[in-house]
């Protein structure tokens, strides 16, 4: 299903486009849909959450920078942004070295995924609240993020894979997260997001013989969306400053620590990716981690340590351990269900060692506004 309609056509042509586009999908999206469709702790997850509590937010002690923000998202300079243009170079998908085109195409089902997963969720809250303010804010997300998702489906179906959207909203497992959970997933997704996107695309600037694909040359304009929708959220958290202290300054580092360790797992399983991005992954994590703990100041408390030795020493340990639970899975049978086990309890183990890690405390800024840097 494309989010977006951009047939012009009469309407016999586009009844037999789309005929023949569904005929395609069934064939073509199986695979796609299915690793879409997966809910493993490393691939993107569909939320849910308390939308009554949402709604009962009052954005007055913040209603400054809120307007502020909501005027630049209304204005909508990405309006005509995610649409193919002549910079759009031909991809030979065939001519693909093997090993690039599944890690490639793993890496954009995965992206598309996140993209339609933070739809999904704003366009759930739009739909539920009552509340002028939120109900405004998650409308021009859900716009953004359908735009995203549409657009990388696109890229996908050039190479004769799409992921079925409608299919996912209907029958993917949601998660719920109560609301601070939310706030402070999607705070940090939306941000990380943000410097993977413009991390890439200053490389590729400089770099431009690694560009293997056109879909990198948006990635500065999109991530500015991003930037936009983290700003929301930061926004949020600060009318209320008990989601940012106490017992939650805990839950802050949890989170941060696992969205942090779920990237750095799911990079270094695409090494051929990155090779042809001519990027190390290590440097990779490191700029993107730095980036988004530059960026998390302006409304938490505390920074986890990146520059302890023991934080990569444990990312290191548990990105293997998962290499060897996906290997034990595979295997399956008695034999294979011991491995895994094994491998679980160190992932487990590692994880704990990087939550054991003392964090950075940091005094918050007044006002939160920021505006993207990199
Ligand atoms: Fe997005
Ligand atoms: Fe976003």
């Amino acid at each position: 299903m494309n989010v977006r309609a951009t047939h012009t056509a009469d309407a016999t042509t586009v009844e037999e486009g789309l005929a023949i586009q569904e005929a395609q999908a069934v064939v073509d999206s199986r695979g796609a849909t299915e690793v879409a469709m997966q809910n493993t702790l490393l691939t993107p997850r569909f939320y849910t959450t308390d939308f009554d509590a949402l709604d009962a937010i009052d954005v007055s002690p913040v209603r400054k920078d809120w307007d502020a923000l909501i005027a630049q998202m209304v204005a909508d300079p990405n309006k005509g942004h995610f649409r193919k243009n002549e910079d759009w170079d031909h991809i030979d998908w065939d001519g693909m070295e093997p090993g690039l085109r599944k890690e490639f195409i793993d890496f954009l089902i995965s992206s598309c995924t996140a993209e339609f997963s933070g739809c999904v969720l704003y366009k759930e809250m739009k739909r539920r609240g009552n509340n002028a303010d939120v109900t405004q804010l998650f409308q021009l997300m859900a716009r953004d993020e359908a735009r995203h998702a549409g657009f990388i489906n696109d890229a996908l179906r050039e190479a004769g894979v799409a992921v079925n959207l409608g299919f996912l909203t209907q029958k993917k497992k949601y998660t719920y997260f109560r609301p601070k959970f939310i706030y402070y997933a999607t705070y940090l997704s939306e941000k990380i997001g943000y410097a993977r996107y413009i991390t890439i695309y200053r490389h590729l600037e400089k770099h431009p013989e690694h560009r293997f694909h056109p879909i990198f040359k948006w990635f500065r304009e999109w991530c500015n969306d991003e930037f936009s929708h983290g700003e929301a959220f930061a926004l949020l958290m600060k009318t209320d400053p008990k989601l940012t202290s106490g017992v939650n300054v805990w839950w802050i580092k949890f989170f941060l620590t696992a969205v942090y360790a779920t990237m750095y797992v799911r990079d270094h399983q695409r090494p051929a990716f990155h090779a042809a991005l001519g990027v190390d992954p290590d440097w990779y994590a490191r700029e993107v981690f730095e980036k988004t703990s530059a960026l998390s100041r302006q409304i938490f408390p505390i920074t986890v340590d990146i520059d302890n030795p023991r934080w990569w020493k444990n990312c290191k340990a548990l990105s293997e351990a998962n290499v060897d639970l996906a290997a034990a899975l595979e295997q399956g049978g008695a034999a294979g269900a011991a491995k895994a086990a094994v491998a679980r309890a160190r992932a487990a183990r590692a994880f704990l060692a990087l939550l054991a890690i003392p964090a950075h405390r940091h005094e918050v800024p007044e006002s939160t506004r920021m505006e993207p840097c990199y």
